[in-house]
């Protein structure tokens, strides 16, 4: 597939958020475990990764594990883990070459100790980084996120640290995970699935949705321009005229 139009660099979405789903029915379809899509999968991050960076994206986010897949077989969930310590042990090092800082969206608590032990690893030794922030959402869930910000201001309210009166959107953004960051302007969900499953339901509330038929193994380079070109043509108007 080739993109005709050029893509307009003073029009970039500064973050870009995607739902990676349809590694299963990619491996299904080929008449394989469904471990093979996630393997195929983890290929398409390494090249979006690049390809996103490469475009001067800022912020993106890859939706990798939600607090709702701990439903899926333990077989499931221990090769996805073990995919996850592969992708950092294999690529780590071209992380840092290509100036990339790697963080986390959720609550690793509950991970196994292996990729636990080396997401901490990858934070820490790209935390300098600052070309590009790759957010993983790993036992990510927006309504868990949102929760999570309540008790944490609640307390700091307790404390006396926030008045009442100050609360406001800015103090919620503050206690996201993706503080700091700006909140997405394009949110990618290829697979054909129309919803958003729990991703950056706050943050997202003005994001331009981009759905496609292609399955996450199938996602490359091309697809990510044809997103951001779409988004280029929308009339983005947050409540205006
Ligand atoms: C990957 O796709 C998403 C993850 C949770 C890792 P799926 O595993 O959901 O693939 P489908 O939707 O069954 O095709
Ligand atoms: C969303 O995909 C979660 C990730 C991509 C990590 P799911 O496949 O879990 O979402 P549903 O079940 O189709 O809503
Ligand atoms: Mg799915």
């Amino acid at each position: 597939m080739s993109n005709n139009v050029e893509i307009n660099m003073d029009n970039l979405p500064k973050h870009i958020g995607i739902i990676m789903d349809g590694n299963g029915r990619w491996a299904k379809k080929r008449g394989l475990p469904r471990h093979f899509g996630h393997q195929e999968g983890m290929k398409r991050v390494v090249d979006i990764v690049e390809a996103a960076n490469e475009l001067n994206i800022k912020y993106l986010t890859l939706y990798a594990f939600s607090t709702e897949n701990w439903k899926r077989p333990k077989i499931e969930i221990d090769a996805l883990m073990n995919l996850l310590v592969i992708f950092i042990r294999n690529e780590l090092d071209r992380l840092n070459r290509n100036n990339v800082r790697l963080n986390i969206l959720g609550d690793i608590t509950p991970l196994p100790e292996l990729p636990k032990r080396e997401v901490l690893r990858a934070v820490d030794m790209t935390k300098n980084n600052n070309s590009m922030t790759l957010n993983i959402a790993l036992n990510y869930g927006g309504r868990q996120e949102i929760v999570k910000s309540f008790k944490d201001i609640l307390m700091e309210i307790q404390k006396g640290n926030i008045n009442i009166e100050d609360l406001d959107e800015d103090t919620i953004s503050d206690y996201l995970y993706t503080r700091n960051q700006p909140d997405p302007d394009l949110i990618i969900r290829p697979s054909g699935e129309l919803r958003l499953s729990n991703f950056l339901i706050y943050q997202g509330a003005y994001a331009e949705l981009w759905f496609a038929d292609v399955l996450w193994p199938d996602f490359n380079k091309s697809w990510l321009e044809k997103a951001i070109l779409d988004y280029q043509n929308r009339n983005r108007r947050f409540g205006g005229i």
